[in-house]
């Protein structure tokens, strides 16, 4: 008789018939999730070093009373505008599927015994995790933000009035086609588009709708992928300006 792989609901935490190292998958999350999570803080509670010549970092865009009319001094312009992207990277499908098991453990792998204390677990059908079902808004407020992003891309092509591109420019266009890759390949946006549609012959606008899902869903096979990249993407750039602008950095000027 073959035992089934699957925990039972008496499985002990970590209670598992896989004999390869499952573990190892959790480590680059808790290490790339993790110190994101620590750097974009403490660089939005720091208020300053956001931007050099033509570059704005994308944890200050769009930039908001960077002089502090109204905003008092203490408080960083990116506080405003950090619980757009924050949320839509903390619901996103993927990541949530991330850091269940990295970080709560629930559970940690496939087939691996979950903590004893997730008897009464509800899923994501009540308060908090309830709340991860509003992605989709912030998938419309992502792409809100996309735009302000390529204006950022785009104004840095422009130094002192002359046309130009330092290596500052290719790391922030590299940043913006990154996001953009992750923003389309949304699990969210592939069903607003074509994926709650049973039938495409039969909707509105049908054949269109079917091209632009089978797109997106190419990039949706890739979404972990432009996950990490637009993660590991966003924060270099910031920290690419900040040491501009503290002088660490010089620009190469490529153009
Ligand atoms: S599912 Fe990951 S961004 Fe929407």
């Amino acid at each position: 008789m073959v035992s089934s792989p699957v925990p039972s609901r008496t499985s002990q935490f970590g209670e598992t018939q896989r004999r390869d190292s499952w573990w190892l998958e959790l480590l680059p999350v808790i290490i790339l999730f993790g110190g994101f999570g620590i750097y974009a803080t403490l660089r939005a509670f720091e208020g300053k070093l956001y931007e050099w010549g033509p570059y704005l970092s994308p944890f200050y865009s769009p930039l908001i009373d960077p002089d502090h009319h109204w905003l008092p001094r203490f408080f960083s312009p990116a506080l405003l505008i950090l619980g757009a992207p924050l949320g839509f990277r903390t619901t996103c499908y993927y990541y949530r599927k991330a850091y269940y098991r990295a970080f709560f453990l629930d559970p940690p792998a496939c087939t691996v015994g979950e903590p004893g204390f997730r008897k009464n677990y509800k899923g994501e059908t009540r308060f908090p995790f309830i709340l991860q079902n509003i992605h989709r808004y912030f998938l419309y407020l992502a792409i809100l933000f996309l735009c302000f992003l390529w204006y950022d891309v785009y104004k840095a092509f422009d130094f002192g009035g002359k046309f130009g591109i330092g290596l500052g420019t290719a790391i922030m266009f590299v940043n913006v086609c990154l996001l953009t890759l992750y923003t389309f390949s949304c699990h969210s946006l592939r069903h607003i588009v074509g994926g709650k549609l049973d039938c495409f012959s039969c909707a509105t606008f049908g054949i269109p709708r079917h091209s632009a899902w089978s797109f997106l869903t190419i990039l949706n096979e890739r979404h972990m992928l432009f996950a990490w990249a637009s993660l590991v993407s966003v924060g270099f750039t910031d920290f690419y300006i900040r040491m501009l602008a503290s002088g660490a950095f010089k620009d190469f000027r490529l153009l």
